[in-house]
């Protein structure tokens, strides 16, 4: 039987419906006229997210360091919260390739300290007029386990940011999800940035791909960018077809994977209270805190494989569980039983010898 992948939603397969557009795809060029299918899809995500422009890249982390090189040049300080996707799990590309410097603020669920960040401000290069600034903020927060940002804490960075002189981007890899759990357009999410960028390869189910929106302006910039780190892909509509379908028939659903992550998170707190705090479940992300079984991740990691449930380990005492189309509740239940047989296991043998 295949496991049940609660790794991420980036494992989720095209739809019925995407493979069918895919196949009857008007395709163009990409890198030199243009690709009428990928036009189509940016000038529908620009509508979503209430930007002027919209440019398609191969991938989320492409999309952040396009929008970084676009907005900033080298030596500029880019703050962001200090757990950020950007700084965690973009193997460094911002410093590397863009001569970028990052200072990470510290922060609660994802959400900068607004002192910290006037602090950054006020000490940092920018205040000296030696660098320009960028400030990113990230919503949903992966690793603040899906946590939406409040739309007031978003103007309260926008707001600080202007009175430096300061962009602001956003990296919305999830942000459909954070619409749909705010119950808000996304364009009222996206109002906070300048730029904002967000994949349609996630929970939304297409294959491949990624928007960065902007001004017309900001995205003309962004294409030269995009064509350097090598993003200017060629009958790319072939994809970029499942990326429509993606934006026009699967955001709703996404609220099915909140409430299958909610079920999660009460089945692990059934099992003990000390895994997770069902109650912070705002998206599709659960992040299970392991350390009361005394066993290690990794460890719980190929325990659960072998019991059919694929999940990933952060550090040393925790697990992240991920929803998506391919979870419904047998699934949910199934991986909910897992845990706990993983859990007896762990804990029984340490009561007895204690006892
Ligand atoms: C918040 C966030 N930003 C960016 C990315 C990068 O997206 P990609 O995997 O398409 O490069 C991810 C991927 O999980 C993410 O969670």
């Amino acid at each position: 039987m295949a496991p049940i992948d609660l790794r991420s939603d980036t494992v989720t397969k095209p739809t019925e419906a995407m493979q069918e557009a895919m196949r009857h795809a008007e395709l163009g060029d990409d890198g030199r006229e243009g690709d009428p299918t990928v036009r189509k899809l940016e000038a529908l995500a620009a509508q979503k997210v209430g930007k002027q422009a919209a440019l398609y890249l191969p991938s989320g982390t492409m999309a952040n360091l396009c929008s970084l090189l676009t907005h900033t040049g080298r030596g500029a300080e880019v703050l962001l919260e200090r757990t950020a996707h950007i700084i965690s799990y973009e193997n460094s590309g911002i410093s590397l390739l863009g001569g970028l410097f990052y200072r990470p603020i510290a922060g609660t669920r994802g959400a900068m300290d607004p002192t910290a960040l006037e602090f950054a401000f006020e000490s940092g290069l920018a205040s000296k007029q030696l660098a320009p600034a960028l400030v990113c903020m990230e919503t949903t927060h992966n690793t603040a386990g899906g946590a939406v940002l409040a739309l007031e804490h978003m103007a309260s960075v926008q707001r600080v940011a202007r009175a430096h002189g300061a962009g602001v981007h956003l990296d919305g890899a999830r942000l459909f999800n954070a619409a749909v759990a705010l119950g808000v357009d996304a364009s009222r999410i996206a109002a906070y940035a300048d730029s904002v960028c967000f994949c349609v390869s996630k929970g939304l189910s297409a294959p491949v791909g990624s928007l960065l929106c902007g001004s017309a302006a900001f995205i003309e910039r962004a294409r030269h960018f995009r064509r350097m780190l090598g993003g200017a892909m060629r009958q790319s509509g072939i994809v970029a077809a499942a990326g429509i379908v993606a934006l026009e028939c699967m955001i709703e659903r996404l609220r099915d994977d909140h409430a299958n992550a909610r079920l999660l998170a009460e089945g692990f707190g059934q099992i003990d209270a000390s895994l997770v705090d069902a109650a912070g479940i705002e998206t599709n992300i659960v992040r299970v805190d392991i350390s009361a079984s005394g066993r290690s991740a990794r460890q719980w990691v190929s325990d659960l494989a072998a019991e059919g449930v694929a999940t990933s380990d952060y550090g040393r005492s925790q697990l992240r569980f991920v929803t998506h189309r391919h979870i419904g509740r047998v699934e949910v239940e199934q991986a909910v039983t897992a845990v706990r047989r993983v859990w007896e296991r762990a804990v029984q043998p340490r009561a007895r010898a204690a006892g």
